[in-house]
């Protein structure tokens, strides 16, 4: 049944009807329909706008409503043009004219807006938890690495040794970041729209505090025209979503690199990877790989609403409609990403061995050397050419620079001596590295403490 036939002599074209319903979709939030719609329909009666009667019916009506719906006993009929029309058209059915009175005051502008920002208000909480699960799982792997070494990198080229639980803690630091982005959006979006009509409020005495609180909002929006258009908030979430996803697209590059035949840093449990048809031997990082490349979906819905909202004049346009689709697709993307991701993180394989044998063969100590060299009188410019022909030296050898004898070392400079293997070990050349946010114990500690703290 339509919501809107009285104007109507002629009926819709039949591709009107499906290209211009949403029911697919916006069943989605049946739960903040009703629960919008009970909060209105208690303010209409507490007002005085309908009786105290109809008031029990239409909520009563409503009660059993969600409880059919939630207990699979009434199916959302999916020829509806939207949910808001089929909640009404089945409490009508089944109340009879009180049903026809909750509407009284309201489009389906401000309750399509209202439910919208419920349903993202509690998304936004969602992927706030998930996030904070992979905070946790990366802070437990941080502690039992911290003397886990590996090479650090830039230009993808080793650069210097750092540790595990450091390379970890910088993911943290991003993810972190994420929550409180989502927090931030999360309270400037918490404002309702309800009581916002079709554009221009409405001349019943609707009390939108009343309906805002009994809704869990902060209060209601303060312009209605802005209270039935706006999709700011969406734009936030989705801004946020591309972030999460771009840093787990990093994380998962990284992670991709790791598990290659060249690096084996670390081993995907077979839950978390899959095989090859025809190459009996692979074991290929899916997960990762899949991670990166839905990223791109994620900010084409960021896209999308960017645009379509772009050129639209006030107040409602139907264009306002696309907001769902976008949004739903983005947001079950970034939820199953961040659950598989955290899955394939907590039972990866770091293969300790490997990851601080390459820090070692990667020259990653040479900047260590230097640093030696200046501290026996040797001006750093004269000390990192030194380093530099005694590397040359090592990769003509294809040895490390801890593989020298004493006596190689000194056919370079007179300077070196014995405790030149105990300085450019790479031990001493993480622990020696204290300044707040690297890699040595003492900055460890302090740092795994701040992630403690930013965790709750
Ligand atoms: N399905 C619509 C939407 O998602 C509901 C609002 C319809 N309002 C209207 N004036 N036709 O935006």
């Amino acid at each position: 049944m339509k919501l809107w036939g009285g104007r109507f002599t002629g009926e819709t074209n039949e591709l009107v009807a499906k290209y211009n319903s949403s029911i697919t979709f916006d069943s989605r939030f049946w739960r903040e329909d009703i629960k919008g719609s009970m909060a209105h329909a208690l303010m209409l009666g507490n007002q005085g706008i309908i009786t105290h009667e109809e008031t029990e019916l239409i909520h009563k009506g409503l009660t059993d409503i969600y409880n059919d719906i939630e207990a699979g006993r009434l199916e959302i009929d999916m020829t509806a043009e939207d949910i808001h029309s089929f909640v009404e058209a089945t409490l009508t059915e089944r109340i009879g004219d009180a049903g026809k009175k909750l509407h009284t005051g309201r489009s389906r502008n401000d309750q399509v807006a209202l439910d919208m920002r419920m349903y993202s208000r509690n998304a936004a909480t969602e992927i706030g938890k998930k996030l904070k699960k992979l905070l946790t799982t990366i802070l437990s792997i941080m502690k039992e690495n911290t003397e886990t070494y590996m090479p650090g990198f830039t230009h993808l080229q080793k650069a210097q040794p750092v540790t595990l639980a450091h390379h970890l803690g910088a993911y943290f630091e991003m993810f972190s970041r994420d929550r409180s982005r989502l927090k931030d959006a999360r309270e400037r979006m918490n404002y309702s729209p309800l009581g916002s009509g079709a554009l221009a409020g409405t001349t019943y005495p609707l009390d939108r505090e009343m309906t805002a609180k009994a809704l869990d909002f902060y209060g209601p929006t303060e312009n209605s025209m802005d209270g039935v258009s706006d999709r700011d908030y969406l734009i936030e979430l989705l801004s946020c979503f591309s972030m999460i996803m771009m840093h787990l697209s990093r994380f998962s590059e990284e992670i991709i690199i790791w598990n290659t035949n060249e690096y084996r840093f670390i081993e995907i449990d077979d839950a978390y990877s899959t095989g090859s048809s025809i190459m009996p031997q692979k074991k290929n990082p899916d997960i990762a790989e899949l991670v990166r490349g839905k990223t791109g979906r994620v900010y084409g819905s960021l896209i999308t609403l960017l645009t379509a909202l772009k050129g639209l004049p006030l107040a409602y346009n139907k264009d306002l409609q696309e907001d769902k689709e976008a949004f739903f697709d983005a947001l079950d993307t970034v939820s199953d990403s961040i659950t598989l991701f955290d899955g394939m993180l907590s039972t990866l394989t770091f293969n300790k061995e490997v990851m601080a044998q390459s820090a070692k063969n990667g020259f990653t100590n040479a900047t260590d050397a230097a640093d030696y060299l200046v501290v026996h009188g040797i001006p750093f410019r004269d000390a990192h050419g030194i380093i530099g022909r005694l590397v040359l030296y090592c990769i003509d050898k294809n040895c490390a620079l801890d593989d020298l004898s004493l006596d190689e070392f000194k056919q370079f400079s007179p300077a070196f001596e014995q405790d030149i293997y105990e300085a450019i070990s790479l031990k001493t050349c993480v622990e020696k590295r204290n300044t707040i946010g690297a890699p040595g114990m003492q900055a460890i500690e302090r740092m795994i403490a701040h992630c403690e703290e930013a965790l709750y």
